[in-house]
């Protein structure tokens, strides 16, 4: 609340202000925050280490991990299960938190990272729905310099730099927007596979891939969760915890929610995958060897010895407590921390890692039960000691390594933030555009009215897994007032909108030349724990557009603030709206983001970036359809009308891929053959022999 209202631009004193109130919440809050990173190894204050095997960079990983494990008791190993690593004193091994996220940009959710007056804040990108927006492979992917992913990679060592990262982050979110009222839908790249499957081995690549191209190391630690199946989050009595998604068909597992974890393992080489708190066909995805040791590890080989050894497995937070005590999976606890680590076989284990204190607290009553062996263990706390030896962790003083020069100055560059700006520039999708309405021109615009809850947010921007407090934010009414004169109400007090101010924003509008509208909603309408039961703006939003384009004379540009997709044919099918954008959270410099599209400093969708990534359905198909639905295909039997724009065939307020530009476009065929050769399939009835076919339906193939 104090902090929402001072402005960056103020004098002395208030800024004075601001860092004292900051330093509070810290010192509330992270009382042990420091300057130095964690590291093992540390030969130069205690020489004595050096000659310790799991020290000595000239081995390799495999054997320094051996090393290690054989020193260590069975005690000493179980406090390696869990995130809150504990420490080996006696062997140099420090405490070390598991638990850092990087979603879009280095995130305070996960006590691994911390921010302070060193840092502040690091560079906060679009949320991902908004940056795959932008179909454009090469903002996340390792093309060239100026890849976003390898900004929060660099921000992320940066800060581990001076003790207030950890180097493995539980990033990204590759889980299929698979209903339109998933409160998590925002931290997904859309509802496409295909998308998903490149935007989550980009991801990971640009986290983990060094500088020097060696395979073996990591520059930070990526995993992709939330394996399997997971979608639902609290909708009508459901909830996550609960969850058991069941029905989930043998082919929609196949072609729509494992693909992008299949990339992820096999395109992006992950150091770790994240089991999901649901059960998929009534096992939890944390104790199910199928999944676990014969997909992930068996079938796409995450331990393949191609890229060195040893990926971890680590379970949601805290996935073996809910399935145990929520989820009555076990009658035991001993039994669930044995189903967890033994969702393998003899050569593999399932879970290494939990999130939480599961593990830890009933792993020594398992072994000593005889439910599981020893050996189980070793080889789970080898998968996660192997993956900080990739990390440099056992290497000693990171400042002597590859990525130890980076420090503060490296967070929050001017370059960092501009290609924020750009993302969230590129995503960005224009829906509608009367001719005439957009762009806005700078110079004829003389008083500009912004109105609506979101014209003047910060926070709302970043939505969920955000950072601590961004390097800088620039609102959606900063961004338009650097460029025309604007008059400025919010309209309602917050996103419910549970009552507006027509009227006043009606004497606003009335008065413009033109008049931009920041609507939609924010974390309280939807968010992780939170579902929407409807898709419609909430509140009296579509009451306050709706009046206020009444009375608007120039042009009325609906900005659509949101992660997942609204009912607006209101908005779609009203003559006085003239142009409709939808701009996700996009990220600290949203606004001047914003401002470069509605004024035509970028023109949206020129190559092909500014599509949306998820079908927007009218709510009549979110009253028809139960959230608990797993297919994603129709069922004519029983009027199911399908999911995504794979399936569905019924009307919708706007489509998957949907985008304007303010340019026209035709298309004519250049050239084309007049022959077109398919080969036969192997199998195929005439493969051999003289005849030369294909197999194709009459109606389209006749006369070709
Ligand atoms: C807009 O928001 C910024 C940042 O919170 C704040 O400093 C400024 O006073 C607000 N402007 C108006 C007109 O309320
Ligand atoms: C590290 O291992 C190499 C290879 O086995 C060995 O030659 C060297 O002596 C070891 N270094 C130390 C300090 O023990
Ligand atoms: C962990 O560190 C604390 C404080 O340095 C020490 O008292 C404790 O004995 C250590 N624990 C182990 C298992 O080494
Ligand atoms: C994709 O993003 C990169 C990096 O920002 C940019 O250079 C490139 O022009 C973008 N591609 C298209 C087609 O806009
Ligand atoms: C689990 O067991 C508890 C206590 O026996 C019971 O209250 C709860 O309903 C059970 N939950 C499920 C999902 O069966
Ligand atoms: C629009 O304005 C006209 C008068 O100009 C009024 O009759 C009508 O009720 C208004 N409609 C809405 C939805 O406010």
């Amino acid at each position: 609340m104090a902090m929402a209202s001072v402005s960056p631009q103020n004098s002395v004193p208030k800024v004075v202000f601001l860092l004292f109130c900051m330093f509070l919440v810290f010192l509330s809050t992270h009382v042990s925050a420091q300057s130095s990173p964690v590291f093992a190894c540390d030969v130069v204050s205690n020489p004595s280490l050096a000659s310790l095997g799991f020290c000595n960079t000239s081995i390799g990983i495999n054997d320094r991990v051996v090393d290690l494990v054989k020193r260590l008791t069975l005690q000493e190993k179980i406090v390696f299960l869990v995130n809150s690593a504990g420490n080996v004193s006696r062997l140099g091994i420090p405490k070390y938190e598991w638990w850092s996220e990087a979603l879009h940009g280095v995130s305070y959710v996960g006590p691994g990272t911390h921010f302070s007056d060193d840092v502040a804040g690091a560079t906060s990108f679009p949320q991902v729905i908004l940056t795959a927006a932008s179909f454009n492979t090469s903002l996340f992917e390792a093309i060239g310099k100026v890849y976003y992913t390898q900004v929060v990679s660099t921000e992320a060592r940066a800060m581990y730099n001076v003790g207030l990262a950890g180097l493995t982050f539980w990033s990204p979110n590759i889980n299929i927007f698979r209903d339109p009222r998933w409160g998590r839908g925002q931290e997904t790249p859309g509802e496409d596979p295909l998308l998903s499957s490149k935007y989550g081995s980009c991801y990971v690549k640009g986290l983990q891939q060094r500088d020097d191209g060696d395979p073996d190391k990591l520059k930070v630690a990526a995993c992709c969760k939330h394996y399997t199946a997971y979608d639902l989050d609290n909708w009508k009595g459901s909830d996550r915890y609960h969850f058991n998604a069941v029905v989930v068909t043998k082919q929609d597992m196949d072609d729509t929610f494992q693909p992008p974890f299949k990339s992820c393992v096999i395109d992006g080489n992950v150091a770790s995958v994240m089991c999901s708190y649901n059960q998929v066909n009534g096992k939890p995805t944390c104790a199910d060897p199928d999944l676990l040791s014969g997909v992930i590890r068996g079938e796409w080989n995450l331990n393949g010895y191609q890229w060195g050894c040893c990926r971890y497995i680590v379970t949601d937070c805290d996935s073996l407590d809910v399935f145990y005590k929520s989820q009555n999976y076990t009658k035991t606890p001993e039994e669930a921390a044995a189903a967890a680590i033994l969702a393998g076989n003899s050569l593999v284990t399932g879970v290494d890692l939990n999130c939480g204190s599961f593990l830890g607290q009933h792993t020594e009553a398992a072994v000593k039960g005889g439910l599981v062996n020893e050996h189980a263990i070793d080889i789970a706390v080898s998968n996660n000691f192997a993956t900080l030896m990739r990390l440099g962790f056992f290497d000693g003083d990171p400042s002597k390594q590859l990525y130890g020069k980076l420090g503060p100055k490296d967070v929050c560059t001017a370059e960092n933030q501009e290609l924020a700006r750009e993302a969230a520039r590129q995503g960005i999708v224009l829906l509608k555009n009367t001719a005439g309405s957009l762009p806005l021109s700078p110079t004829a615009i003389k008083n500009l009215a912004v109105i609506g809850p979101n014209a003047n947010v910060t926070k709302t921007m970043i939505g969920n897994y955000e950072g601590g407090t961004p390097c800088k934010y620039t609102t959606p009414l900063q961004g338009l007032a650097a460029s025309v004169a604007t008059t400025y109400l919010p309209g309602c007090s917050n996103v419910a909108c549970s009552t507006a101010q027509v009227d006043d924003a009606k004497k606003l509008a009335a008065a413009a030349d033109a008049t931009v509208l920041v609507m939609g909603a924010d974390l309280s309408i939807e968010a992780e724990s939170r579902d929407r039961v409807d898709v419609l703006l909430p509140g009296q939003q579509q009451l306050l557009i709706t009046a206020v384009a009444n009375v608007s004379c120039g042009p009325v540009i609906l900005v659509i603030m949101s992660g997942g997709g609204m009912d607006v044919s209101f908005a779609r099918t009203n003559d006085k709206i003239t142009s409709i954008l939808w701009v996700g959270y996009p990220g600290e410099a949203g606004g001047a983001a914003i401002a470069d599209i509605i004024f035509g400093y970028y023109n949206p969708s020129t190559h092909q970036p500014g599509r949306l990534p998820m079908t927007w359905y009218p709510q009549s198909y979110v009253d028809k359809v139960p959230m608990t639905n797993m297919n994603m295909r129709p069922d004519p039997s029983n009027g199911y009308p399908g999911r995504t724009y794979r399936f569905y065939t019924g009307e919708t307020v706007y489509s998957f891929g949907d985008g304007l530009s303010y340019s026209q476009f035709t298309h004519e065929l250049i050239q084309a053959p007049q022959l077109v050769y398919v080969p036969l399939e192997e199998s195929h009835v005439c493969h051999s022999s003289e005849c030369q076919s294909v197999v194709a339906s009459e109606q389209t193939c006749q006369n070709s």
